[in-house]
């Protein structure tokens, strides 16, 4: 789904970088090619210092801290693109499926403010918005377009618009994070494989969830559970501070199987028990949300329609036997999703390659694209 947010018009030059902000850390990517055929040219994450990522900063201190974190990086990188693609995501961006009546491309730009305000729990005036046509259909012997339409409050979008300007980039293309995922799915599975795909993007805030069925998202969802809401259990729990805490969780992460534990057990090794027993009822929280999706994507689309696979993307990716977890409580195979399996990387080192899902579907657009 190549989507874009009217803000721009596709404005900048052929040069692109994809900038996922995310908050905890800032994904870059950069790729060339096309189709199913890239190469990666650049991959980075910056770092977000741990006191604006507990929260401890006020918004502007936050704002100027980013700024300059993207030009030093910029800098050092020797990025010369100038147009950016970025993406969006949370309570303050609203995905509606809706069936128009029949109606062209050109009819519902003129007409799209008021299509879209039925459908849009916000002030129509304070949202900026996209639609994207996935197709005709017939139903009740009626012609009409499928549409999915994107609103996001102008005040966040701006927010991001903001850095990337200050940065000295032209923001080009406004993206959903779950479009991004799929556009980053798209390009690296196997061709002639149809299947039913849930993509599970763990950030830092924000469960990116969207599924996938036949090459396009139907169903797309932020969830508030994520990292950090793992870290913060483990805070509450053992008292500990944000550092320790963020460091437990990655060095012991889920024990899932009963053999896991016996075996914890029998070395004696309380630590990750006590974590584990810690993180497990927020995996299971984050999974209540999953199966929600789930259902409701059953209910739209059919029982028949069967999910084949849960791809587990993000830096929550990352969490010790997480994949386990998802296989063996939604008995649905699961397993972590390398964004670059397809792309050619040659030498290019990459240390967390899933938490570049987003950014890798970023950078798959292009400025000169309709
Ligand atoms: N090995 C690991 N084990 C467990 N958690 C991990 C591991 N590596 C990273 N994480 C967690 O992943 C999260 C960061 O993921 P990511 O970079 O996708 O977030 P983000 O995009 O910055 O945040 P968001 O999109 O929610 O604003 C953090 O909570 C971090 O602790
Ligand atoms: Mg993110």
């Amino acid at each position: 789904m190549k989507f874009n947010i009217d803000f721009s018009s596709l404005l900048g030059s052929k040069d692109l970088i994809a900038i996922d902000i995310g908050s905890f850390s800032i994904k870059m990517v950069q790729l060339k090619g096309s189709g199913l055929k890239w190469t990666l040219v650049k991959a980075k994450t910056i770092p977000i210092p741990a006191e604006v990522v507990s929260q401890d900063v006020n918004p502007i201190e936050k704002k100027s801290i980013l700024i300059s974190l993207l030009k030093d990086s910029i800098k050092q990188e020797k990025i010369t693109a100038k147009s950016a693609s970025i993406s969006v995501s949370g309570s303050s961006v609203v995905v509606r499926y809706v069936k128009f009546p029949k109606i062209s491309k050109e009819d519902l730009s003129k007409s799209i403010q008021f299509e879209a305000e039925p459908y849009i729990p916000f002030d129509i005036k304070e949202v900026n918005l996209g639609f994207y046509i996935i197709g005709e259909v017939t139903e009740e012997g009626q012609k009409k377009t499928e549409t999915v339409l994107v609103a996001a409050k102008k005040d966040i979008v701006q927010q991001k618009i903001d850095i990337l300007q200050e940065t000295g980039l032209v923001p080009a293309i406004i993206d959903v994070d779950a479009f991004a995922l799929e556009s980053c799915y798209e390009i690296n599975k196997e061709p002639d494989i149809q299947e039913m795909t849930i993509i599970v993007n763990i950030g830092a805030n924000v469960t990116n969830v969207t599924i996938i069925e036949n090459g396009i998202s139907r169903v797309v969802r932020d969830i508030f559970i994520g990292g950090s809401t793992f870290t913060k259990a483990l805070q509450k729990n053992f008292q500990a501070d944000y550092k320790q805490a963020e460091e437990m969780k990655k060095k012991h992460g889920l024990l899932v199987s009963i053999e896991d534990k016996e075996n914890a057990l029998k070395d004696d090794n309380k630590d990750a028990l006590q974590v584990s027993n810690v993180l497990t009822p927020v995996a299971h929280d984050l999974l209540g949300e999953i199966h929600r999706s789930i259902d409701f994507f059953y209910s739209q689309r059919g029982e028949q329609q069967v999910l084949n696979r849960v791809l587990l993307t993000g830096g929550g990716a990352g969490m010790k036997n997480i994949e386990k977890y998802f296989t063996q409580e939604l008995k649905i195979q699961s397993e972590i999703f390398d964004p670059f399996k397809k792309i050619d990387i040659h030498s290019i080192k990459i240390d967390n390659p899933s938490e570049y899902a987003i950014a890798v579907g970023l950078a798959t657009r292009n400025t000169k694209e309709k």
